[in-house]
């Protein structure tokens, strides 16, 4: 049968990582692949209880609710904010199927075919997947390990007139980089110039390893309040089975992406939004927080000292200061999409870095996730990654 698609589905990429991923999956691999959190330390019990209190609050916790969801969550989600220096009100924040939907819903109001978006190179693959989903086109602004580069950033608005800059300047997907404070100022200082919107998307920013870096969101910055949507979510801090995500921002945009999203499903679980307000009310999240970041900085660290003992000339990296993600480039010869076989064959699994890209693709490059694997089992995965690291040759071809 001929199926008559929608000729923007010709626009839909079905996500490289996912079909490593697959590859990745069996039994007897030590995954560093996949972008998932520490399973061994969800909240499980607390979760359980939250959800108890749910259902013991009758039968009205099971009726249909608000398309910008739960009144009280969005309270508690305001005043976390604010401690981070953004300081909305409960009616700019719309509670989202994960930052995922935000990331959704800004495209469809914002997107029309032939639109051109800004983002660093590499970025967010899903976020790629679905700027383009909508027939935008996505241009790469160059950047070093303090943000974007703001010379190129003020070309590329001048040349592009950008519908919207997308920035994840806090330990980012994939590369772990976080921006400098000035690099935060130029992008917000040229998008006023330009009259142009930015895209925070800010998924890591709890997991901050270092507590004498101030890192302010972009969106603190914005005094004005004006230019950034902000968005974060519950999938790293709490965990991601809750789906819940939020976004802030200019009320007339925040006001668009809840019709966008009335149209789309009404409303995001309802009963996962009340959980959600159950255990941050009853439940200690900053100590939980304060645990993750211990954690993952310990299960980093293991992982680092691996790859700072293969020897600066072979391959280059730096030590992220939070997230869950460390970046690894390798030599000009080296291509880590025919590697990733050979550590299949090991043991061990990565994520190539070239699905990252927006334009040049760098094949040396490559991402490894040091969040879900217990330390025994990052120092047995990487053993097993060194010695694939360090004989290459063997690639077949
Ligand atoms: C940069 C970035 N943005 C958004 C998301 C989506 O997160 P969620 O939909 O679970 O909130 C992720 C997930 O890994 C991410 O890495």
């Amino acid at each position: 049968m001929n199926y008559l698609f929608a000729p923007q589905t010709a626009n839909y990429e079905s996500s490289a990582v996912r079909d490593i991923l697959k590859v990745t999956q069996q039994g007897h691999v030590i995954s560093f692949a996949g972008g998932l959190p520490a399973e061994d330390i969800f909240p499980l019990e607390a979760v359980k209880s939250a959800y108890e209190k749910v259902f013991a609050s009758g039968n009205s916790s099971l009726q249909y609710g608000l398309t910008e969801g739960f009144i009280p969550l969005r309270e508690a989600i305001q005043s976390r904010m604010h401690r981070k220096g953004i300081f909305s009100t409960t009616d700019n924040i719309l509670l989202t199927t994960g930052s995922q939907q935000v990331i959704d819903l800004f495209s469809r109001i914002m997107l029309a075919p032939g639109d051109v978006v800004l983002a660093e190179d590499p970025t967010y693959l899903s976020a790629l997947q679905v700027f383009r989903s909508y027939g935008a086109h996505v241009i790469a602004v160059g950047s070093d390990d303090k943000g974007m580069d703001p010379v190129d950033l003020k070309a590329k608005m001048e040349l592009y007139h950008p519908k919207f800059v997308y920035a994840i300047p806090t330990f980012s997907n994939p590369d772990g980089k976080l921006w400098s404070r000035e690099r935060r100022e130029a992008l917000l200082q040229l998008s006023n110039e330009y009259n142009v919107l930015i895209l925070e998307d800010d998924p890591y920013g709890d997991i901050q390893f270092h507590s004498e870096d101030n890192i302010l969101p972009i969106a603190a910055l914005d005094k004005g309040q004006s230019r950034v949507v902000y968005t974060s979510t519950f999938s790293k801090s709490v965990v991601p089975a809750l789906r819940t995500g939020w976004v802030t921002g200019p009320i007339e945009v925040v006001q668009m992406m809840a019709k966008a999203k009335q149209m789309n499903d009404l409303h995001s679980s309802s009963i996962d939004q009340q959980a959600l307000y159950y255990l941050l009310r009853d439940f200690d999240l900053d100590g939980h927080i304060e645990q993750i970041r211990t954690v993952y900085h310990h299960r980093m660290m293991i992982m680092r000292d691996y790859l700072a003992k293969l020897g600066s000339g072979l391959f280059s990296f730096s030590e992220p200061r939070g997230g869950m993600f460390m970046w690894v480039e390798g030599n000009d010869q080296l291509d880590t999409t025919m590697l990733l076989h050979q550590a299949v064959e090991k043991g061990v699994a990565f994520v190539p870095g070239a699905p990252f890209y927006i334009e040049q693709p760098k094949l040396n490059t490559f991402r490894l996730n040091f969040s879900h694997s217990a330390p025994e089992k990052i120092k047995l995965g990487m053993d097993r990654l060194v010695e694939v690291l360090l004989n290459p040759a063997e690639v077949k071809q």
